[in-house]
């Protein structure tokens, strides 16, 4: 729950913050601005290898397809794969897991276009809306499952190894795993897409005090936060971070929360792991799945990875 994770985290040492609770209302609409800046690359780019490559990701499935998206945002990237199936004269079967409603509508709405895919929304977290998706496909060829956009790089890796082998428990041997993940780059480049020069970076990460204030009660001054990117080249990850600017005695009501926070302490609000190639297949390995085919952009920057169970 929020407040227990607020309390729990603040208490921590470091203090620290959920990334999922970046992604309210509000947090949801920074996240997709961001997507549309040049200096976040992700988006775009994975766009444009489904573009180029859906029809070959699509080719091997069963007919009608099931795909089932975990986190499925406004539907842009499963709308490809759904159009290349159409493209093939192919019908499919298209399981949404999100939390939030307003992304399963979006998705929902853009996939009505196509008559020959029945869409079920499952509004619910990822291991909850796996299992309900694949009890309802019944009896079936291979699925596949998609989790783009590189999340697995907000977890840690253990914990990411551990998120796909829940996954892999799910399925049968021969389902497949789309996995979209952003690899290690030049570190400028990286710390410009997470603190980009327009702001929008340093908003989606501040919102989360702001929801902290709306929903729980809380009285941070926002301006008394400042938002920090870093690359931290031995872990392999670029660390965002809310730094207090000046001394501040914070209460959080609805979270039973007191702290206090001197100049340049800090919460800890996210961290994006970027991988190298074959560290992308040891990581499918530690989840239970072979990697079939990766797809590289030019720039080898982000890599399409498409697993077997
Ligand atoms: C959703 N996730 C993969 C994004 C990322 O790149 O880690 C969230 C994000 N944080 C800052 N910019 C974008």
């Amino acid at each position: 729950m929020f407040a227990d994770d607020v309390r729990q985290g603040l208490s921590a040492t470091p203090r620290q913050l959920n990334p999922a609770y970046f992604y309210d209302a509000l947090g949801s609409c920074l996240f997709d601005a961001i997507c549309q800046l040049p200096f976040y690359k992700i988006t775009r780019t994975e766009l444009a290898m489904l573009d180029a490559h859906a029809g070959a990701i699509v080719a091997g499935l069963p007919d009608p397809a099931c795909l089932i998206e975990l986190g499925c945002g406004n539907g842009e990237k499963i709308a490809r794969l759904v159009a290349a199936l159409d493209r093939a004269g192919r019908r499919a079967t298209v399981h949404l897991v999100d939390v939030s409603a307003s992304a399963l509508e979006q998705t929902t709405h853009r996939l009505a276009r196509w008559h020959g895919v029945s869409v079920t929304a499952h509004r619910c977290r990822f291991e909850a809306g796996l299992a309900q998706a694949i009890a309802q496909c019944g009896a079936r060829g291979a699925v596949m499952i998609l989790f783009l956009g590189s999340n697995i790089g907000n977890f840690d890796p253990p914990a990411a190894a551990s998120f796909l082998a829940g996954i892999r428990a799910g399925l049968r041997t021969g389902d497949k795993l789309l996995l979209g993940v952003d690899l290690v780059q030049a570190e400028a480049e990286l710390l410009l897409a997470y603190d980009d020069p327009v702001g929008v970076t340093a908003a989606f990460n501040k919102n989360i005090l702001l929801r902290i204030n709306r929903e729980l009660g809380g009285n941070f001054e926002l301006s008394a936060f400042d938002h920090r990117a870093l690359w931290n080249a031995d872990a392999g990850r670029v660390e965002m971070h809310l730094l207090a600017n000046r001394r501040q005695a914070i209460t959080i009501p609805a979270a039973d929360c007191a702290v206090t926070f001197e100049t340049g302490e800090g919460i800890w609000t996210e961290s994006s792991y970027k991988y190298r190639p074959e560290q992308v297949a040891a990581l499918a390995a530690a989840g239970g799945f072979a990697c079939e085919t990766r797809i590289l952009d030019a720039e080898r920057s982000f890599s399409l990875n498409c697993l077997t169970a």
